[in-house]
């Protein structure tokens, strides 16, 4: 079972977006993507459509943003917050069935939501599909596995760490991405670490969220209350003793349909 943006998880998500996590990731994004007036652009897996705004700024009037995601909820949230752009059209589907023609696209791009996709495969060939010849793919996922908080005690730390795997389908997506990419015809594939660590754990940090899904997700793997509450405080703890941390490595990798 993954996680449901659906449910109170995607309110968590948003407010991870609008940290200063999500404003470095769609920067990245952004100064990679070579976008022109008059692209057509979609966002895979939009969420509440963060990245929407400013790709609908840089491709003016005459371009097109797709933004794609099968959540309702989210789609509702990115809605709301792109009301004012009149280029920018939502589809609600999975990542395999973006209903688009084929070659119609300049870039396609999506931030941290393959690792999502049970099967990543078909959602890769529609993004090569719906590709021009020497469009461009940017995609930002995190390696899981280096998603993590120090300061709790270690078997509970553990147990919290291991119930969160199975949140996502693909734990290193950025490990496998080149290679399935290249099999697709891309090319000058090229993967950039957009890692991060933070070592306080104030209101309104990637920190507090990430901990707050974490320990939710738990709760839904079977660990108790206590244990999850007991996590919480412990992690307060090394926080007060200046002994806190956490530490993401989302990459970006970006390449070109040959
Ligand atoms: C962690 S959120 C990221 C949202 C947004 N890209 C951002 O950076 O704020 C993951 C998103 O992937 C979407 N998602 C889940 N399964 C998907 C699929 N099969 N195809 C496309 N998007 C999917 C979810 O609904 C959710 O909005």
């Amino acid at each position: 079972m993954g996680v449901d943006f659906d449910s109170d998880l995607g309110k968590l998500q948003r407010l991870m977006a609008e940290s200063i996590a999500g404003t470095t990731r769609r920067n990245a994004i952004l100064n990679e993507m070579q976008i022109q007036a008059g692209d057509t652009i979609v966002d895979i897996g939009c969420g509440a459509g963060h990245l929407l705004t400013h790709l609908a700024k840089a491709v003016g009037d005459s371009g097109t943003i797709y933004g794609l995601d099968p959540s309702e909820a989210q789609l509702e949230q990115a809605r709301k917050r792109c009301s004012e752009f009149e280029n920018i059209k939502y589809i609600e589907k999975n990542a395999d069935d973006s209903q688009l023609e084929t070659d119609s696209c300049h870039s396609v791009t999506s931030t941290q939501a393959l690792e999502y996709v049970p099967d990543v495969e078909p959602a890769l060939d529609e993004i090569a599909r719906i590709l021009k010849p020497g469009g461009a793919f940017v995609n930002v996922s995190i390696l899981w596995d280096h998603f993590k908080f120090h300061g709790a005690e270690e078997q509970l730390n553990g147990k919290v760490h291991e119930a969160f795997r199975a949140h996502c389908s693909h734990q290193m997506l950025p490990m496998e991405l080149p290679g399935k990419l290249e099999r697709r015809g891309f090319e000058s594939v090229k993967d950039r670490s957009l890692a991060f660590v933070i070592t306080r754990r104030d209101n309104n940090s990637p920190a507090r969220y990430s901990e707050a899904v974490m320990a939710n997700f738990a709760l839904t793997q079977g660990l108790s209350l206590e244990e999850v509450s007991d996590w919480k405080s412990q992690l307060e703890k090394a926080d007060q003793q200046g002994r806190f941390g956490f530490t993401s490595f989302p990459v970006l990798t970006s390449a070109y349909l040959s």
